[in-house]
C-alpha cells in the first residue's frame, strides 16, 4: 500500500515537473502566435491558389517561406519615456501587449474610430488600456485594464484622466515634444482638436462672465477688419497674407492654409475647444475649467512662438519702407482706438444709449 502510494505521488510530481518545464519553453503567449500564423499562412495558401501571375506567386511563396518558420519572441516596445528609453532599462514603461496581439491589421482595423494612424510601436497599449505592460500571461497582462467600451468611455469623463495621458504622451514622444506638449492642440488620440467658433463659447459665457466677453468682443474679435484695410494686406498675395492670419485669425492651420474664424477669437487665447467645450456642455465646468485655462506650459500670448513676440511686423515694416505712396512709419501706428470708438459709435446710434468707453479691467492670473 505504501508503495503504490509512493509511486503515485511520484508519478504524479513527475507530470507536474513535465508540464512545468513546457510551461517555462512554451509561454502562454506562443499559443496566440501558433494560432496567428497559422491563420496567416492559411491565407497566403488561400491567395496563391487564386493567383496566376508568376511574380505574384513567386512573392507569395518567399511570404509563405518565412512564415512556416515564424520566430515565437517577446515583442517588446520600450516606450520612449523620459527615463527608461535613455538607458534602455525594462522600467515600468516596457509594453509587451504586441507579444500576443500581434495582428496589427487586425489592431488597426479596430482602433480605427479611436486611433487612426496611431504609432502603437511608439506609444503602446497602456498609455490608454492600463493594465501591466511587462506581463506575459494573460492574467497578470490584463491585471487593472479598463474593461470594454464604458469603462474606457467613464475613464473620458474625468480631465484629470485626460491630462493624464497627454502628458504621459509628451514624455513618451521625445521627438516631437513641442507639438505634444501644447497637448490642448491634440484629443487623446493625436488628432488635431477642432475648434467650435466662438459662438459656442458666447452662448453661455455672454451672461456667465460679462466683462471678459465684452472686452475682447469689442477689441480682438475687430482685429481683422483693421488687418483687411491695410495697404500691405491689400496688395499682398495669397502667400503674403498668409503671414497675417497666423497672429490675426483664429485656429490658422498652416499646412492648409485655412482659418477657422477672423479674428482674435476666444479659442485663440484658450485653445481649440473640442475638449473642454464639450465638458462644459455636459454639465462638467469644472473638468473643463482645468483644460480651458490659459497656463504656462499652454500660452500663446508671449515668448518665442506667440503672437506677440518682438519683430512679429518684419515684413509689414519692409513694405512700407520699400513702398513711396505710404509713409514709412505707417505699419507702426497702432490703430485699435479706432475700431473701439467706431464700434460705441454703432451702438450708440442703434440703442440711443450712451456707453462707457473704458474697457473693462483685464484681470490676467495663471493658474498652473
Ligand atoms: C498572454 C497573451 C496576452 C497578453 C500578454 C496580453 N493580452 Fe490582451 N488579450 C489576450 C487574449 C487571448 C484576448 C481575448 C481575445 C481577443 O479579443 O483577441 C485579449 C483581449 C484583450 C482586450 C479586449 C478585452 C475585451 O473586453 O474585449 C484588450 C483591451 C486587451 N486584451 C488589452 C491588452 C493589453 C493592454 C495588454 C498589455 C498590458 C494585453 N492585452 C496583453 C491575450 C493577451
Ligand atoms: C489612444 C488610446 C488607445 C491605444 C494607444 C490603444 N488602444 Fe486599444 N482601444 C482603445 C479604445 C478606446 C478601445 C474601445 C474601442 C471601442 O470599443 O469602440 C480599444 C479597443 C481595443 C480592443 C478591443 C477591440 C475589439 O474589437 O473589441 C483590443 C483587443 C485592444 N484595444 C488592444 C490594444 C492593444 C494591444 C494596443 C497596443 C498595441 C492598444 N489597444 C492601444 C484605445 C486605445
Ligand atoms: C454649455 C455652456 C458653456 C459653453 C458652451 C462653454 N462654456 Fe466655458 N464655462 C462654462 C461654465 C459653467 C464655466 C464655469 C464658470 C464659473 O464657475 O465661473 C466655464 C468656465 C470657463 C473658463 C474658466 C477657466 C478658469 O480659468 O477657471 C474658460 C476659460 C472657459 N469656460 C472658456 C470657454 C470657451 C473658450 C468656450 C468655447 C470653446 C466655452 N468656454 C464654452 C460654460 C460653458
Ligand atoms: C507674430 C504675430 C503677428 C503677425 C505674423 C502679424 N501680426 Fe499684425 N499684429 C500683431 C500684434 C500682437 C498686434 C497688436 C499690436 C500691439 O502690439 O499693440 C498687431 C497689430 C496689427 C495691426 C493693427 C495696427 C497696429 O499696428 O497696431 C495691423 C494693421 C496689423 N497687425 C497688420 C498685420 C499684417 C498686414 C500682417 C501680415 C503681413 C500681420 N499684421 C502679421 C501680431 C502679428
Ligand atoms: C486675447 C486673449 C483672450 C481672448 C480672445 C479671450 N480670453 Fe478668456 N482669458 C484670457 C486670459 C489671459 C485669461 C486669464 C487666465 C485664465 O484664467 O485662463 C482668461 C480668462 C477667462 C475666463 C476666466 C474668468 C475670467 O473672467 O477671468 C473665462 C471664463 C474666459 N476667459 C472665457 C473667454 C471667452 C468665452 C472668450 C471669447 C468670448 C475669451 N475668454 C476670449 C485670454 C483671452
Amino acid at each position: 500500500m505504501k508503495k503504490k502510494l509512493f509511486l503515485l505521488s511520484s508519478i504524479l510530481l513527475l507530470l507536474s515537473t513535465i508540464l512545468w518545464v513546457k510551461d517555462m519553453f512554451e509561454p502562454e503567449s506562443k499559443q496566440y502566435k501558433v494560432e496567428y500564423y497559422e491563420l496567416q499562412r492559411n491565407a497566403v495558401k488561400k491567395k496563391l491558389q487564386n493567383t496566376n501571375g508568376e511574380e505574384e506567386i513567386a512573392e507569395l511563396e518567399a511570404k509563405l517561406a518565412k512564415l512556416q518558420k515564424p520566430k515565437y519572441e517577446i515583442k517588446q516596445i520600450l516606450l520612449k519615456g523620459d527615463y527608461s528609453w535613455a538607458d534602455q532599462t525594462n522600467g515600468q514603461k516596457t509594453d509587451r501587449c504586441m507579444t500576443c496581439h500581434i495582428d496589427e491589421a487586425k489592431l488597426t482595423a479596430s482602433h480605427e474610430t479611436v486611433v487612426k494612424d496611431f504609432p502603437f510601436d511608439i506609444y503602446g497599449c497602456t498609455v490608454c488600456h492600463g493594465g501591466t505592460g511587462r506581463a506575459l500571461d494573460e492574467e497578470h497582462a490584463h491585471h487593472g485594464i479598463f474593461k470594454h467600451k464604458r469603462a474606457m468611455r467613464q475613464r473620458l469623463d474625468h480631465a484629470d484622466v485626460i491630462i493624464d495621458m497627454w502628458e504621459e504622451f509628451a514624455t513618451l514622444s521625445l521627438e516631437d515634444d513641442a507639438e505634444w506638449a501644447s497637448f490642448k492642440n491634440r484629443t487623446i488620440t493625436g488628432e488635431k482638436a477642432i475648434y467650435m467658433g466662438s459662438g459656442k463659447c458666447m452662448r453661455c459665457h455672454t451672461g456667465l462672465t460679462a466683462p471678459h466677453v465684452e472686452r475682447w468682443k469689442r477689441v480682438k474679435f475687430e482685429s481683422f477688419n483693421v488687418i483687411k484695410e491695410a495697404p500691405d494686406y491689400i496688395k499682398g498675395d495669397v502667400e503674403y497674407r498668409k503671414q497675417c492670419y497666423e497672429c490675426h485669425t483664429t485656429g490658422y492651420n498652416k499646412e492648409t492654409g485655412t482659418y477657422e474664424e477672423e479674428g482674435i477669437t476666444c479659442e485663440a487665447c484658450h485653445g481649440p475647444g473640442e475638449v473642454f467645450a464639450y465638458f462644459m456642455d455636459i454639465g462638467k465646468a469644472t473638468e473643463g475649467q482645468k483644460i480651458a485655462k490659459i497656463t504656462p506650459a499652454y500660452n500663446n500670448c508671449g515668448g518665442t512662438e506667440g503672437c506677440h513676440r518682438s519683430r512679429r511686423h518684419e515684413m509689414r515694416a519692409k513694405f512700407f519702407r520699400n513702398s513711396k505712396e505710404h509713409d514709412p512709419y505707417e505699419w507702426y501706428q497702432p490703430k485699435y482706438k479706432r475700431i473701439v470708438s467706431e464700434a460705441l459709435e454703432k451702438r450708440k446710434s442703434a440703442t440711443g444709449k450712451v456707453i462707457d468707453s473704458t474697457l473693462p479691467k483685464h484681470n490676467i492670473k495663471f493658474v498652473r
